[in-house]
């Protein structure tokens, strides 16, 4: 189990996490839990979302659940407003779920295209919104949005789903412009790949997948959930990352630079 962070940089404040019920997002849940925060997960299925839930309320905070699908902006709102009225506030929102598949260009229908970008993109939208307008109420707030490297370097198979998270990217930096001075930060976690169920199951699911992944990045490993987390957790600390809004932090070891290969033909023999 996750002990407790002895900052206790969230006491007394609540944090809504989307797609909450598993890897990622559960483990922003958790760890923000361990920080002293309230924590509301929300997805589309009950028995993961209460599992986060229960590791949330081992390290001493408030949870709640809700089942709703972000593609609904009247039910995404709705869930807002129900975490403001049971805990007073709603000091950061974490746009996490997200839909997924490789798919060549070519063969994606206009349907698969609609089910991502709603997810991804308009999903991001009206949870943002909705938080967006009781945190600019309150003078404070952080909003955190999940997206990746192909953002904004591409990446074949993913058009869906980097449009969207390029979309999500162009809305953060935005809102960072539109609500700055107002006390409200945006910002955008990276992770690179991730150890996670979804993750593994969908983009590399045979060993040769998984060796094509590993050989794209530097560190030359996968990255936990756990620890895409803890730079979730850091941006939307209000004291570390006070004046951090509008960036983009990449957890992915550094696998967005490109692997570029040292030449051991041309470098001098190594002392
Ligand atoms: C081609 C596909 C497809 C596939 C679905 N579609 N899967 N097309 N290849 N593998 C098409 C369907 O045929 C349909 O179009 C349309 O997409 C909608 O599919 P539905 O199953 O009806 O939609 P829905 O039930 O709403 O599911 C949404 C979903 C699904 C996005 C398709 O995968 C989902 O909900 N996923 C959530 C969990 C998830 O994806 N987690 C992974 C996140 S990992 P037609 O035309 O037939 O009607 C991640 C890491 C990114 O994001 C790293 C990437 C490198």
């Amino acid at each position: 189990m996750i002990e407790k962070s002895p900052l206790q940089e969230f006491a007394g404040q609540t944090a809504l996490v989307t797609g909450g019920g598993s890897g990622i997002g559960r483990a922003i849940a958790v760890r923000y839990a361990a920080g002293g925060g309230n924590v509301v997960v929300l997805g589309r299925r009950i028995e993961p979302l209460q599992e986060t839930a229960r590791l949330a309320q081992e390290l001493g905070v408030r949870t709640d659940v809700v089942t709703c699908d972000v593609r609904d902006a009247a039910a995404v709102t709705a869930a807002v407003d129900g975490v403001v009225a049971k805990f007073g506030a709603i000091d950061a929102l974490v746009n996490n779920a997200a839909g997924n598949f490789i798919c060549a260009a070519e063969d994606l229908s206009p349907n698969g295209w609609k089910a991502v970008v709603d997810i991804v993109l308009n999903g991001t939208f009206y949870g943002t919104r909705a938080a967006g307008r009781h945190m600019l109420a309150a003078g404070r707030g952080a909003i955190l949005s999940v997206i990746a490297s192909y953002a904004w370097t591409g990446h074949p198979g993913t058009v869906h789903s980097a449009a969207a998270k390029g979309g999500v990217l162009a809305m953060t930096r935005t809102l960072a412009a539109e609500w700055g001075s107002r006390g409200v930060r945006v910002n955008c976690v990276s992770p690179g790949p991730t150890e996670t169920e979804g993750a593994g199951a969908a983009l590399w699911p045979t060993d040769e997948d998984r060796a094509r992944v590993l050989a794209s990045v530097p560190a030359a490993r996968f990255t936990t959930p756990e620890e895409v987390a803890e730079s979730a957790v850091f941006l939307l600390d209000p004291r570390r990352a006070a004046y951090i809004t509008g960036d983009v932090l990449s957890v992915d070891g550094g696998q967005w630079l490109g692997k570029a290969v040292y030449s051991d033909s041309a470098a001098g023999e190594r002392k």
